[in-house]
């Protein structure tokens, strides 16, 4: 385990071991539709990753990178990489690592709503609910978890630890310096 690691949440395999379920799931509702996999850089990609290989419906990748703003302009988004696809007429699978105030998918969403699309749905790997600000439900979440600031598997702290192969609780010396 990496030394600033406090505890280990999720193994690879029990992520792995979701994946496939939330895969079986999604293959399930979609029916044979085509689905456009939207994932949101840089956390997503691990994630997207490991949850495309167990897919069985058509799908199709692209790519988004946004920021948020706290304060006044809570409602704003940022976006800094845009799709590169039309994605009218389409379904829209939007891909996160982590549900917390809900801040990004909601304007996400909204944003994309806006675009014609056929449907727009959310999978996310965490969903930290205690942390809710924004009324946004995922329509599919792989592990509910504690209001801890949590490291891997695609999240960072300043960059760092997106590599684990694991979820892990980042120790509190380490971002409250
Ligand atoms: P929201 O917009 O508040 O829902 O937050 C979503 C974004 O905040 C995620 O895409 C992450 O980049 C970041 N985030 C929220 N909680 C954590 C955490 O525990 N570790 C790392 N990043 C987090």
């Amino acid at each position: 385990m990496h030394k600033d690691i406090k505890e280990i949440l999720y193994t690879e395999e029990q992520i792995e071991q979701k994946c496939e379920e939330l895969a079986n799931q999604i293959d399930q509702d979609y029916a044979g539709e085509e689905i456009l996999l939207v994932g949101l850089l840089k956390g997503s990609v691990p994630f997207l990753a490991e949850l495309g290989k167990h897919l069985k419906s058509d799908v199709t990748f692209d790519y988004m990178k946004v920021s948020s703003y706290s304060g006044v302009e809570s409602k704003t988004l940022v976006v800094q990489q845009d799709l590169k696809e039309d994605i009218r007429g389409k379904n829209i699978l939007i891909v996160e690592d982590i549900l917390d105030t809900g801040k990004t998918l909601y304007n996400v969403k909204q944003m994309l709503l806006k675009r014609g699309v056929r449907s727009v749905k959310i999978v996310t790997l965490l969903d930290k609910e205690e942390g809710r600000v924004f009324d946004m439900k995922a329509d599919y979440s792989g592990f509910k978890i504690p209001n801890a600031f949590v490291v891997g598997y695609g999240l960072d702290f300043n960059e760092k630890y997106r590599q684990l192969p694991y979820v892990g609780i980042l120790k509190e010396d380490c971002y409250k310096k």
